[in-house]
């Protein structure tokens, strides 16, 4: 099944919206293999974010996401990346189409509150960044499979 890794920012985690994006993804039907509470260093959020290396943006999107805790978390689900990132909505809360999290809760592009990988490639060179295989579970002996 496919993986993403999503990560609540510092700014969702600091307004309180934690269970609130995870509560989205659940409704939906995905499963929730990972997840930790983590205080993102340089070294963390320069390997997560090298693609955007250079871009006008990158400095200050590095010193958000290493401002505060974040809530870092792997999701299965067939298609879980373009499920996720449809329910997190665009990367401008302005543009993003009403009902999704970054249009229902954000107001601006430098704190629009989660992350979803944009690509299978992505989700999985992000996923070690943050996790050892050892801490994601797998639903595979489960009894219910209903998904
Ligand atoms: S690009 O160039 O189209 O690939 O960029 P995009 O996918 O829109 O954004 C890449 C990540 O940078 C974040 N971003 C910003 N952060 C702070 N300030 C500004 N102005 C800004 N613009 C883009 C954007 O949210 C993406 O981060 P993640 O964590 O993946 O959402």
């Amino acid at each position: 099944m496919e993986r993403t890794f999503i990560m609540i920012k510092p700014d969702g985690v600091q307004r309180g919206l934690i269970g609130e994006i995870i509560s989205r993804f659940e409704k939906k039907g995905l499963q929730l293999l990972a997840g930790k509470f983590l205080q993102l260093d340089e070294e963390a959020a320069k390997k997560h974010y090298e693609e955007h290396e250079g871009k006008s943006f990158y400095d200050p999107l590095l010193e958000f996401v290493t401002s505060g805790p974040v809530f870092a978390m792997v999701w299965a689900g067939d298609n879980v990346i373009a499920l996720t990132r449809a329910i997190i909505g665009k990367t401008d809360a302005v543009t993003a189409a009403p009902g999704t999290i970054r249009s229902d809760y954000a107001v601006h592009t430098n704190f629009n509150l989660v992350h979803g990988s944009d690509s299978v490639e992505n989700a999985e060179r992000e996923i070690p960044i943050y996790f050892s295989e050892h801490q994601i579970v797998s639903y595979e002996h489960t009894i219910q499979r209903w998904i």
